[in-house]
């Protein structure tokens, strides 16, 4: 935390205590804000401007208002362009909750929560997407750092297939973006790779798989550079297939031995390409080549086992896998996101690495947002939020038909259904693949930018 300068106002003294607390130095000062009565810790956070999250409000930094381009003292960090200027200009900020869309605060800032009630599970990165709320101002960044990264997906694609050379410092940058829009708020990413369109299956498996490595990266607590790197080898993990035979990867029915032997090639072929490019480094280059080994020894090219296969290589082994099961193909229907974990779990120590499979269940939990839903009443629904704390009981949006299109309708809180006095309380009834009745989790996703809604 950056030290507070000299010089505060006899104005500010009441928050320099305020910001005493921030820092840990609470000795017994209780900052009693008289007018709305109550302390002012409680609606205001000095923070160092890396801390800051969208939505979050700033009221005041260290540097004069007069000497910045904001017209008004006080500004709604919507944009990530906002939050690299105060980083830029600013030591430390102060951010009013009250004004804030976002009330997000750092754990320093929470009461202390007796111990026992899963505190120490929920504040865990593995239940990031527990904390991080889907709504109007945080989809609509997603849903630009997503198309940003469909485009970059298709340009890849039509690289590939013109056998051209391949943009990839373009496609890192663009997977940096997403990175940085994943450390801010992964759920409404992770809400978008709901979006399952049969057509486009090769460039959204690609955007998935490098949505969610970054998102399970994010929440194993990797490093800034690992989070990075397994998003680009997410989103290149198939590239070899480009060398593959078109005939054989369209090919509807079962393949034959030497079919299958030329696909398993599409590993190899992929690390070679990317070897060739002194710009992209060695664990993307090997998490592509082994992201089919298997931790039996029964997986390919090399038919590694154990430790010996990368860690990298793993993770990208089974969000390949669950992002698959959960799409249409040619060959296996869709599964629910219920199915597709259970298929994970029954495979791992054979198929896939067993500490990942368990990870990627406590990350997406078993209501992850986006997933549809029917609830007892009949009613389809989809899930906005799911703080581990509801358990099975999240926060979901009614489903209603307007002709061949789907709207979201009410909000219902599940878990404050529970509590009522009802012998059949509103519940989850079944869980749904993507995509169940042509319902579209990008068009909701745009009628949810669009409508104002609550933080
Ligand atoms: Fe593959």
């Amino acid at each position: 935390m950056a030290k507070s300068p000299s010089g505060w106002s006899a104005g500010w003294g009441i928050k320099k205590r305020a910001c005493d607390r921030a820092n840990g130095n609470i000795g017994g000062l209780m900052d009693w804000d008289e007018f709305s009565n109550r302390p002012v810790w409680e609606y205001e956070l000095k923070l160092e401007p890396s801390e800051l999250k969208l939505g979050h409000f700033v009221r005041k930094m260290n540097r004069p208002w007069q000497e910045t381009d904001f017209p008004l003292q006080g500004v709604l960090v919507d944009s990530l362009e906002i939050k690299r200027w105060f980083q830029e200009h600013c030591s430390w900020v102060i951010v009013d909750l009250d004004r804030s869309p976002n009330k997000y605060r750092p754990a320093r800032y929470r009461a202390p929560q007796p111990s026992g009630n899963g505190e120490a599970e929920d504040s865990h990165a593995i239940q990031i997407l527990r904390r991080s709320p889907i709504n109007q101002l945080t989809l609509t960044r997603a849903i630009n750092e997503y198309q940003r990264l469909d485009r970059q997906a298709e340009e890849l694609i039509k690289q590939i297939e013109l056998s051209g050379p391949m943009d990839v410092p373009t496609a890192a940058r663009t997977v940096d973006h997403v990175a940085e829009a994943m450390e801010e708020n992964p759920a409404a990413l992770v809400w978008l790779t709901r979006i399952k369109r049969q057509d486009r299956y090769t460039a959204q498996h690609c955007i998935n798989v490098a949505i969610l490595c970054m998102g399970l990266a994010v929440g194993l607590e990797w490093s800034r550079k690992e989070i990075r790197e397994v998003g680009l080898a997410g989103l290149l993990h198939d590239l070899g297939k480009v060398k593959v035979d078109g005939e054989i990867l369209r090919k509807p029915g079962r393949l034959t031995v030497t079919e299958f032997n030329e696909v398993k090639e599409h590993c190899r072929y992929g690390y070679e390409m990317l070897l060739e490019d002194e710009l992209v480094s060695r664990n993307v280059a090997e998490a592509v080549l082994c992201h089919h080994e298997q931790p039996d020894g029964k997986g390919y090219p090399q038919g590694l086992t154990g430790a010996a296969i990368p860690p990298m290589a793993r993770l990208v082994a089974v969000v390949d896998a669950y992002d698959a099961i959960t799409s249409n193909r040619s060959y296996d229907p869709a599964r629910s996101h219920h199915e597709a974990l259970g298929i994970l779990w029954k495979r791992r120590g054979a198929q896939f690495d067993t500490h990942t499979v368990e990870s990627l269940i406590r990350f997406m939990g078993w209501v992850t947002p986006g997933t549809l839903v029917v609830l007892n009443t009949g009613q389809l629904a989809v899930v906005l939020e799911s703080p581990s704390q509801r358990g099975l009981r999240p926060l979901v949006a009614l489903l209603t038909r307007n002709g061949e299109d789907w709207e979201l309708g009410l909000s219902v809180d599940l878990d404050s259904e529970e509590s009522k006095q009802s012998t059949r309380p509103l519940g989850i009834e079944q869980v749904l693949p993507d995509g169940h009745q042509g319902i579209d989790i990008g068009k909701l996703s745009e009628q949810m930018a669009a409508a104002r809604a609550g933080p």
